[in-house]
């Protein structure tokens, strides 16, 4: 597919697709709740939508009247058996957080993904699964999909979590609800807090102090109103790309806040970012984010930030190579089991069109800035690199042509229509 391209900004107004991860938890949390939940403003992208499909095979009944989706919650004890493999699709929060509910469901059921999927590593998730008493088995004995639960009464841990990630995280929370006693989880580094949001949100009680969580087994939660703000890691490729490009003035409506999710905010403001916050909506947990042109120059990214900006670091690669001097990311080596190996297809990909990335065991070495030129990438199957080469086509000359362009279909089916309403020229 031949992509996108502009000679000036980005501009107007746009309204970003609605969160993944919350979108996710939304349908998980109405399923083993008590009571109707009815979720406003739903990401319907496949992701997603594999999240639903996977409810209503465990016998859930989940409508959509195409403005709210409406979950019919009996219970996690009413959940059944499916009749067939469950299906994750190319989704690793529907896998590893499902997981943590099926381990507790007195059934066999067995879970499997598509191909990039079923090569993601799932130890970190069985590991603790398992201490807790669930019986979970991989693929001949490996750790991959398809994995086979049968379902057990659980026990409650402390768990140390050897790395930084809200889906082995959240998996441990949803065990953690069906065992007996008192779970403690502690965080290597603090990750996305939306299950811990979410438990309370339904009902329940939860304790988190800094980077320790704890929270009871047996709790009855309870339907709610869900209203999810729009995606921050979409808003990423926005926030690049009218910074990158002159005369830029945009304006992203109501993207979601929560500072478990800012880390790119913290760093574009370091790289020297034209960016303003405006009609807070502290509820939600969402802002309008105003964003002009900008020069942009290197930073050093690594610690405690890495979780806060895990799915954005592609794009901000991208910001790298036009950013003045030399940007290190560090400490990032969870993005080599995303949905692709991130470092190295965001190394490979940009430096066909003339960026210079180095890969390291740990992130990349980003010299800038670098022009851009045409070429022909791929997305290697990974929605976010994807969406990151368009953003790099908007900065050549020449034409850029993406290979495996519908993997953008994960989390932003709209996305090409989105850009260019706000591609200056169409204004
Ligand atoms: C997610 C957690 C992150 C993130 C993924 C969504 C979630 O994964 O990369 O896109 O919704 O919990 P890890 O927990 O593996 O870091």
């Amino acid at each position: 597919m031949k992509l996108l391209n502009t000679k000036t900004g980005l501009n107007g107004e746009l309204t970003v697709p609605a969160d993944k991860s919350i979108s996710h938890r939304s349908i998980m949390f109405g399923a083993i709740s008590h009571g109707k939940t009815t979720v406003h403003n739903f990401l319907r992208a496949e992701d997603c939508l594999s999240t639903i499909a996977l409810f209503k095979a465990l016998g859930v009944t989940i409508n959509d009247d195409g403005k709210e989706i409406t979950v019919e919650g009996k219970g996690i004890e009413h959940l059944q058996a499916p009749k067939d493999l469950l299906d994750a699709g190319n989704s690793g929060t529907t896998m590893r957080l499902v997981l943590g509910i099926l381990a507790g469901r007195p059934f066999h059921s067995e879970i499997a993904g598509d191909a990039s999927l079923n090569r993601r590593p799932m130890e970190r998730v069985m590991g603790p699964l398992r201490a807790m008493g669930g019986d979970l088995q991989g693929k001949e004995g490996s750790e991959f999909p398809p994995i086979k639960i049968d379902g057990k009464q659980l026990s409650a841990i402390t768990y140390e979590m050897p790395i930084a990630s809200a889906q082995v995280k959240s998996a441990i929370l949803f065990a953690a609800l069906q065992a007996e006693g008192l779970t403690t989880i502690i965080e290597k580094e603090k990750s996305r807090n939306h299950t811990e949001e979410m438990i309370k949100q339904f009902g329940g009680k939860i304790s988190v102090e800094d980077k320790t969580i704890t929270v009871v087994g047996g709790q009855q939660l309870i339907g709610q109103e869900v209203t999810v703000p729009g995606d921050i890691s979409s808003a990423a490729f926005y926030l690049i790309a009218a910074s990158l490009l002159p005369e830029s003035n945009l304006c992203l409506k109501h993207v979601g806040m929560n500072p478990t999710r800012t880390g790119i905010l913290d760093v574009l403001q370091e790289m020297g970012a034209n960016i303003q916050e405006a009609a807070l909506d502290q509820q939600n947990q969402a802002a309008d984010l105003l964003i002009k042109s900008a020069a942009l120059k290197a930073v050093e990214i690594g610690g405690e930030i890495i979780p806060r900006l895990i799915d954005e670091l592609p794009v901000i690669a991208l910001a790298a190579t036009q950013a003045n001097g030399t940007t290190i990311i560090r400490d990032a080596q969870e993005l080599k089991v995303k949905e692709t190996n991130r470092i190295d297809a965001t190394a490979l990909e940009l430096n066909k069109l003339g960026a210079d990335i180095e890969t390291t065991d740990d992130g990349m070495i980003i010299h800038g800035p670098t022009p851009l030129h045409g070429g022909i990438v791929d997305s290697h199957g990974d929605h976010r690199i994807g969406m990151m080469l368009q953003i790099a086509a908007l900065l050549t000359e020449e034409a850029v042509e993406l290979n495996n362009p519908e993997a953008i279909n994960i989390s932003y089916p709209n996305f090409f229509t989105d850009l260019s309403s706000i591609i200056k020229e169409n204004v």
